[in-house]
């Protein structure tokens, strides 16, 4: 599924399978917030359980975001940050991978850096970036691509593709944008 500013999801579109993870968050509350769609839910409690072999330490921030979640927030951002600011890191309702229940932000074991700048560089981002892959995830928005993804450099951003497209994007340095493009190419 691509989702960007050129392609929303479908009108009222709610992901079928959309499951509690079993990953820690940054908050103890029961929301949306903790969802992913099951086989996605599946693969970040492997990526959190491998990070943590290797003393990585990683805190879930948000995933599932409802269509009137994704609104209100961007309203928010928009309120603070002004509409030009806002469209270069939030996405418009209808247009956020959140609402696909295929991604999820996370930040590094004690909260801080939370959807911030400050958790690039850190060894949490670094350890993302190499191994991320392996279980099916990319870093969505790469620094250097922002004129390819519309959005500025997120390292904690993580979209589930699976591991086999995963490992072909991450490996090439790409994004899912041209992954899509090269294989609209290939066939
Ligand atoms: N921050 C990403 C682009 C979103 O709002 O979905
Ligand atoms: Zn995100």
């Amino acid at each position: 599924m691509l989702v960007n500013k050129k392609n929303k999801l479908p009108e009222n579109y709610v992901p079928k399978d959309l499951v509690y993870t079993s990953i820690p968050f940054t908050f103890k509350e029961k929301t949306e917030k903790r969802k992913m769609r099951s086989e996605a839910s599946a693969a970040i409690s492997k990526l959190f359980a491998g990070s943590k072999k290797q003393g990585v330490s990683l805190l879930g921030v948000s995933a599932y975001r409802s269509h009137a979640t994704q609104a209100a927030l961007f309203d928010y951002y928009v309120k603070r940050d002004g509409y030009e600011k806002a469209i270069t890191y939030s996405a418009l309702p209808g247009t956020s991978e959140h609402e696909t229940g295929l991604a999820i932000d996370v930040t590094g074991g004690n909260g801080k850096c939370a959807a911030q700048d400050c958790f690039g560089g850190t060894k949490e981002a670094k350890w993302l970036q190499a191994h991320a892959d392996d279980y099916g995830f990319i870093i969505r928005y790469p620094k250097g691509k922002e004129s390819v993804t519309g959005y500025k450099y997120e390292p904690w951003h993580l979209r589930y593709v699976g591991k086999s497209i995963a490992q072909t994007i991450m490996s090439r340095g790409i994004t899912l944008e041209e992954y899509y493009s090269t294989k609209a190419v290939q066939n």
